[in-house]
């Protein structure tokens, strides 16, 4: 029964988990809100507030899951891709972990976590299965084979699902990160209201740059037209917006799992945890005769059990790394 230490630092949350025998025991995240104010993550802050949280987070995992930190046999940690001051803060203490308590030292794709999310409770997924994995920082729609043998179908071609969220609502005078927001106005508002543009992109790439301009133009437009337009249309704007970031994404998924042939269907990341794509995929699953997986909310966003979930994999199949390990600011799926 294998009780591994998760440690996520690849952004601004930092997380750390315990599971057991593949069970999570332990989730817990240190949100950072020093960044509202900048509108956006900043990478120095980001790491200064992961070396003040990253001790007493791995602390309150460990009591939590009613376990003392001589029973860990392994410390899983993200190697990448992210912001590289922040893996290296997460690095480095799995690093000094392994090496005081003698355990084995176990590295994992930030990317590849988010998918094996889906391994963290019943029902699980089959392979081979698909997954659309939609964040802050990616957009991939990659064909999952085995726990670590991934195929990237396709990927954005310039902003990620989650930052044409929060550009989004950026250029609608909402603060960071304004993907949940949009979420919740969206929920008031019509999403037929207004028509953005879907991009044509050929094959499974995805494209958001052109959206984010139409809005912007279409908004500085009707606010010229009728001064307090955005305040009094916000809810209808933002149905519309999702309505659109998600039709963009539903379609591509189709045809990916046309073209793979597979029936197992998943989303997940942070963008995942967003009410009108789960509606829709699931509506499209129905239709379509898909088994859709759709993580609980809080292995959407960033967070350690999905990193211990990988960790516990790569423990069973003996995967470990040495203390030369260092992380990647990028780093394939
Ligand atoms: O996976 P994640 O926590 O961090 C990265 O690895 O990037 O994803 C964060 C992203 C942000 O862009 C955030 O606005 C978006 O996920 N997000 C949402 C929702 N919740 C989080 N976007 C739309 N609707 C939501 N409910
Ligand atoms: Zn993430």
């Amino acid at each position: 029964m294998p009780v591994i230490l998760g440690i996520e630092s690849s952004c601004d949350e930092t997380s750390a988990a315990i599971s057991i025998d593949g069970k999570i025991r332990s989730n817990i995240i240190a949100n950072q809100t020093v960044h509202e104010k900048f509108g956006g993550v900043v990478p120095e802050l980001a790491s200064r507030a992961h070396q003040q949280n990253i001790i007493p987070a791995v602390e309150q995992a460990i009591r939590e899951a009613k376990v003392h930190k001589n029973d860990i046999d392994a410390v899983a940690f993200t190697r990448g891709p992210g912001l590289l001051g922040s893996l290296l803060v997460g690095t480095s203490f799995a690093k000094a972990f392994a090496l005081a308590r003698h355990i084995p030292l176990i590295e994992v794709n930030h990317m590849q976590a988010h998918i094996l999310a889906h391994f963290i409770e019943e029902p699980v997924p089959e392979f081979p299965f698909l997954c659309l994995t939609v964040s802050g920082g990616h957009t991939q729609l990659v064909l999952v084979k085995d726990y670590f043998k991934m195929e990237l179908l396709g990927q954005t071609l310039d902003d990620a699902a989650g930052e044409a969220f929060d550009k989004t609502a950026k250029i609608l005078g909402l603060p960071y990160p304004g993907g949940p927001l949009i979420d919740r106005y969206a929920q008031q508002g019509n999403a037929k209201a207004f028509a953005f543009p879907e991009p044509q992109i050929p094959g499974l790439n995805f494209s958001f740059s052109g959206l984010k301009t139409a809005i912007l133009y279409f908004v500085q437009q009707k606010e010229q037209e009728a001064p307090g337009f955005l305040q009094s249309r916000l809810h209808d704007i933002c149905a519309s917006v999702q309505e659109r970031i998600v039709s963009i994404l539903l379609n591509k998924l189709r045809r990916a799992a046309e073209e793979a042939g597979v029936r197992d269907v998943a989303i997940a990341g942070g963008v995942s945890a967003n009410s009108g794509l789960r509606n829709s995929l699931i509506t499209l699953g129905e239709h379509l005769g898909w088994r859709v997986f759709i993580p609980r909310f809080e292995y959407c966003t960033d967070n350690a059990a999905m990193i211990a979930i990988a960790g516990h994999h790569k423990y069973r199949a003996g995967d470990f790394v040495g203390q030369d390990v260092a992380p990647l600011a990028r780093y394939s799926v």
